[in-house]
């Protein structure tokens, strides 16, 4: 059996996708670049606001129901939750820690499933399936060692 890739090359605030056609969308600090000279980061400028919100609209579109957006970025809990909850996405939010005294943070928003606000954005303590560190992501396997069917609990 062989598997087709295509990859195209398009702008992440303007996905050149129909709605719902997606299972899992993943970004690798792709949304970090929109962060780049945005002030104060727990009060970024209002033209970042704006871009970030354009891209996670855009990955929410392309997302089918039930589908699943993984983030993996150096962006803080703290710095990425007024995006991520914002009352538009109906995507659950959890997130697990690696690295060591320079951490990174693996997201992982699933469509649909969004429950109540004190649930909502939460740190998920048992992750069994990634233990990533910087060589690990320096590499090109990392993504294999992502197993979502483990992460379905
Ligand atoms: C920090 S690099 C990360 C690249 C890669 N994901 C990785 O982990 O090595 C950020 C990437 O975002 C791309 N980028 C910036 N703005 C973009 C946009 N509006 N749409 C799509 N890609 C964009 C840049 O070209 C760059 O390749």
């Amino acid at each position: 059996m062989s598997t087709e890739i295509k990859v195209l090359e398009a702008d992440m605030l303007d996905l050149p996708f129909e709605d719902g056609c997606f299972d899992v969308v993943i970004e690798k600090g792709t949304m970090d670049v929109l962060f780049v000279d945005s002030g104060d980061p727990w009060n970024p400028h209002p033209a970042t606001v704006e871009k970030v919100m354009k891209m996670l609209h855009e990955i929410h579109r392309v997302l089918k129901p039930e589908g699943i957006f993984i983030s993996i970025t150096f962006g803080q809990p703290h710095f990425r939750r007024r995006f991520f909850s914002d009352p538009e996405f109906t995507w659950s939010i959890e997130w697990n820690t690696f690295g060591e005294t320079f951490h990174y943070f693996f997201y992982v928003l699933k469509k649909g499933q969004r429950s109540s606000e004190s649930e909502e954005c939460r740190e998920k303590t048992h992750m069994p399936s990634i233990s990533l560190y910087h060589d690990e992501l320096e590499g090109e396997d990392f993504l294999f060692r992502t197993n979502i069917d483990e992460m379905e609990s």
